[in-house]
């Protein structure tokens, strides 16, 4: 169901630490870009609807969100601070919400549960909160902005280059993540004033409105503090991915299945895996993969985009991208699968295999030092080590049709568009130039003749 709120991304800034032409939200943490882990958190609280308010880089941005339906975007032309940044992206809301949340591209740990909290708060209190926000205790809470408070009631946030040193003392920091009453934010939004040593409207003096006016502002104190950490610098960045590549693998590991050594297996964010599937050290799953159940990986072996069925055995160091492999399959060690290939059910790619935009059949076999390109392969044909299809002529590319129960002999060289029949077979070190009929042999070889050895 729908709720309401009407949620609003700040993304507008750029970080030169970084040292990247690419701006800092679309530096990936887990597999997606910073910014698509704030999108997917948003969308998943089912706003009435998302704005991103965006400056820097905006189109790149755009486009790479251009795959999230229902996203909005505003456009700060300059960059005057957080308070300029939400007062643009309140104006482009057509229809706001009772409720606006404020979140940071930058932020991409920030977890649903904690954003819940939030709500529940914002909305169990006697006395309505205009501001509720989120707070934590940093043992380093440099950089940050830091609560003030009298007694328990919040009055001013202020921000590191502005605190005096005692302020600069206070652990407990602003995570830079609010929910407003829309209808007090609206008029009170404008009422911020540019600060005098960064000439920049600052979000955060709405507390310091809000106490002026005796309004409730309540906070949650976050436990988890690793969710608010965002990426400056390449450092934090490589934090941050530590980070959620821990906690992928302990929600999978939760969820049943086994990860032999969690510190060495990467798993990015969109990956799914089913129980008793168990991935051996140094495997890394990328992209869209769907993994199923009872499915071993084994060392060092990684997989992009890829639909692993039930029960498929991946050995050692293999290498698959945007393929399809159906259950019981048995793949490498060392195989390498490329886009567009699928592999049905029971059948067996061996160790030196490559294959592209190729269909195994069913219980079909190409175990030893082969490469199968443009090529359909029916059921229970048995591919010989070291056969190669020639299927490019320089300029084009053919195909290569291998119908059920075929054999191919080791070292064949099937010159492309060609056809082998049913049941046919093809001797060892052939090169098949023509279509071999249903259950015929075909042979191109040069008769063996002994000859004498002429001594010296
Ligand atoms: C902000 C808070 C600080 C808090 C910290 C938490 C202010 C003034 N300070 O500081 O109290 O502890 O976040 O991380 O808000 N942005 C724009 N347009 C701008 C400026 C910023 O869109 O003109 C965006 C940035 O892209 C970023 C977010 O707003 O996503 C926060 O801005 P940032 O410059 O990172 O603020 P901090 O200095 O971290
Ligand atoms: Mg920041």
């Amino acid at each position: 169901m729908t709720q309401d709120i009407s949620i609003v991304i700040l993304a507008a800034g750029n970080s030169t630490r970084m040292k990247s032409q690419v701006t800092k939200v679309l530096h990936p943490v887990g597999g997606i870009a910073m910014i698509e882990h704030v999108v997917q958190t948003a969308q998943s609280l089912k706003p009435k609807n998302i704005t991103l308010v965006l400056g820097h880089q905006k189109d790149k941005i755009k486009a790479q969100l251009s795959s999230y339906k229902g996203l909005h975007f505003a456009h700060q032309k300059e960059r005057k601070g957080t308070g300029h940044a939400l007062q643009v992206g309140l104006k482009s809301i057509q229809s706001p919400a009772k409720k606006t949340l404020v979140l940071s591209g930058d932020v991409p740990l920030l977890s649903l549960a904690t954003l819940k909290k939030l709500l529940n708060t914002f909305k169990k209190d006697k006395q309505k909160s205009v501001i509720t926000l989120l707070s934590a205790k940093l043992k380093d809470p440099y950089g940050y902005g830091r609560i003030l408070r009298e007694g328990k009631k919040m009055t001013a946030i202020i921000e590191e280059k502005n605190a005096t040193s005692i302020q600069k003392q206070i652990l407990e920091i602003n995570a830079g993540v609010y929910l407003f009453d829309h209808a007090w934010l609206f008029s009170n939004l404008k009422k911020i004033k540019a600060n005098p040593i960064k000439k920049e409207y600052y979000l955060t003096d709405l507390v310091c409105i809000a106490s002026s006016q005796n309004q409730t502002i309540t906070s949650v104190l976050l436990k988890d503090e690793r969710e608010i950490l965002g990426a400056n610098t390449r450092t934090e960045l490589a934090t941050l991915n530590q980070i959620f590549y821990q906690k992928k693998n302990y929600e999978l590991l939760s969820s049943g299945v086994n990860i032999q050594s969690p510190s060495t297996t990467f798993i990015e964010s969109s990956v799914k895996i089913g129980a008793d599937s168990y991935l051996e050290s140094g495997v890394q799953l990328k992209g869209t993969t769907q993994i199923g159940k009872e499915v071993y990986i084994e060392t060092g072996s990684i997989l992009n985009n890829c639909r692993v069925q039930d029960k498929v055995h991946i050995r050692a160091y293999s290498y698959l991208e945007n393929c399809e492999v159906s259950s019981q399959a048995i793949i490498g060690p060392f195989a390498r699968i490329r886009p567009g290939s699928t592999i049905q059910q029971g059948a067996r790619i061996g160790n030196f295999v490559e294959l592209k935009n190729t269909q195994i059949g069913k219980g079909s076999k190409a175990n030893h030092l082969t490469y199968l390109g443009d090529c359909v392969v029916k059921e229970n044909a048995n591919i010989g080590a070291g056969t190669i299809t020639c299927n490019y002529d320089g300029k084009q590319k053919y195909q290569t049709l291998i119908e059920s129960n075929a054999f191919i002999g080791s070292d064949t060289q099937l010159i492309a568009p060609v056809k082998i029949g049913k049941g046919a077979y093809v001797a060892a070190g052939t090169t098949v130039t023509q279509n071999v009929p249903p259950k015929k042999l075909a042979i191109s070889r040069v008769k063996q003749k002994n000859i004498d050895k002429k001594m010296k």
